[in-house]
């Protein structure tokens, strides 16, 4: 058994719990690891408060790392270039952030010389499995410890815990939203949300709150595949995405409200409020409609729905991941360009145009007016022959096609 743990530090009730109880359980030496992916955004606590928290708790120490850069620069960015879009719909807002977590929490295990690191997940999510997946590859001698997942206290015993073990908590025992958040979103859920049919109250949402009912115009111009600018004015991703935030949520826009299927074979209903990662990729996968040609276009698209599968079950750290990712970052040369973002109603957002050096939109092929470049005699042929499968395979069917169902 290990003696020296590093904690997925997160602040909150379960984590700040496991601190003491396996002090108390395990007779191990706890150093609390704190990664900050962007949680801080809204939030009334101070990292200090939170620090002080885990040292009353009975840490050896609370390391606090400011990983917003890297989760923009590193783990959006590549969701950008992927369109990631885990079935279709969610961006993989916690999903991303796993993996820059594992990483810090690694490096934090190898400078206190801790034998294992230790999250707060329980059984039913997808967290654990990113947690430790994530851990084996970067670290196959570390021990992962997974202590929520074998306590057997609920929400109350733990409130008790807590206060037996004079840890001063927020939560109270009928709070009952679990929220994840970073720089990407906010996912949250629980509550009255359990229930499918249940619409979602208004009360847990914060990123997405109508403060502005005016019409929102503004332009993303991107480079090699990432937004570098809003209206031409340059910022690093992490800022344009707090930017974004504001500014596309304020009205409205940016929530998602759907059933998922998690790794471990779960339905969940979940509820999340992305403005920024909505929006960029919106933007993204338009330029690309722009300058990708049309069989890369197809192959990534296809490549796309794999990535965000392996996002989400842990495998951010995997073979297939980076061959993916050289698949993607290949494509993302010519992906230089401007797309207008209209924010035009509560929720609502529409492209209302692009343009791009790369474009290979070409006026002269495209137009319907008589002076056009396009060879119109030259589809005569090319449409026989692309047709003449299907003209023998019909030449020996009969006529049976021809007639309408109504005669
Ligand atoms: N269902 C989402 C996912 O698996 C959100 C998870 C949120 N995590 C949490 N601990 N509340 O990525």
């Amino acid at each position: 058994m290990a003696k020296r743990v590093a904690l997925a530090y997160s602040g909150g009730l379960d984590t700040s719990v496991a601190v003491r109880w396996m002090i108390e359980e395990w007779g191990v030496e706890v150093v609390c690891v704190l990664v900050d992916v962007g949680q801080d955004a809204d939030s009334s606590e101070s990292f200090d408060d939170i620090r002080a928290r885990a040292l009353a708790a009975g840490a050896l120490d609370c390391v606090i790392v400011d990983a917003r850069r890297e989760m923009a620069e590193e783990f959006c960015a590549h969701a950008i270039y992927a369109n990631a879009r885990y079935e279709g719909k969610y961006p993989l807002v916690s999903a991303l952030s796993r993996p820059v977590i594992v990483r810090h929490l690694v490096d934090q295990a190898r400078k206190f010389e801790a034998q294992a690191v230790a999250h707060g997940c329980t059984g039913k999510g997808n967290d654990q499995v990113r947690f430790e997946v994530g851990t084996h590859a970067l670290a196959p001698d570390l021990e992962v410890l997974a202590p929520a997942r074998n306590w057997g206290m609920s929400r109350a015993d733990s409130v008790d815990y807590a206060e037996k073990w004079d840890i001063t908590i927020r939560a109270s025992k009928e709070k009952i939203y679990s929220i994840d958040e970073n720089l990407w979103g906010r996912a949250i859920e629980c509550g009255a949300m359990e229930d499918p049919w249940a619409a979602p109250p208004d009360e847990p949402y914060t990123l997405t709150r109508i403060t502005n009912e005016e019409r929102v115009e503004l332009v993303l111009n991107f480079k090699a595949g990432l937004p570098v600018a809003i209206d031409n004015e340059a910022m690093s991703l992490d800022e344009l995405i707090a930017t974004l935030n504001h500014r596309a949520g304020a009205t409205g826009f940016g929530r998602l409200d759907m059933v998922e299927n998690r790794r471990v074979g779960i339905k969940s209903r979940e509820v999340y409020e992305c403005p920024a990662a909505l929006a960029i990729i919106a933007a993204h996968a338009d330029l690309e409609d722009l300058v990708l040609e049309r069989d890369v276009h197809h192959e990534k698209a296809r490549l796309e729905t794999r990535w965000a599968e392996l996002i989400y079950d842990g495998m951010w750290f995997s073979p297939l991941k980076e061959a993916l990712d050289a698949f993607m970052i290949d494509t993302q040369r010519f992906v230089t360009g401007d797309v207008r973002l209209s924010f035009e109603a509560p929720g609502l957002m529409r492209i209302t145009g692009r343009r791009s050096p790369h474009a290979l939109y070409d006026y002269g092929l495209a137009t319907y007016d008589a002076h056009d470049t396009f060879q119109h005699a030259d589809s005569e042929g090319f449409v026989k022959i692309y047709g003449l499968g299907v003209k023998t395979w019909a030449a020996r069917q009969g006529a049976k096609n021809a007639t309408p169902r109504s005669s």
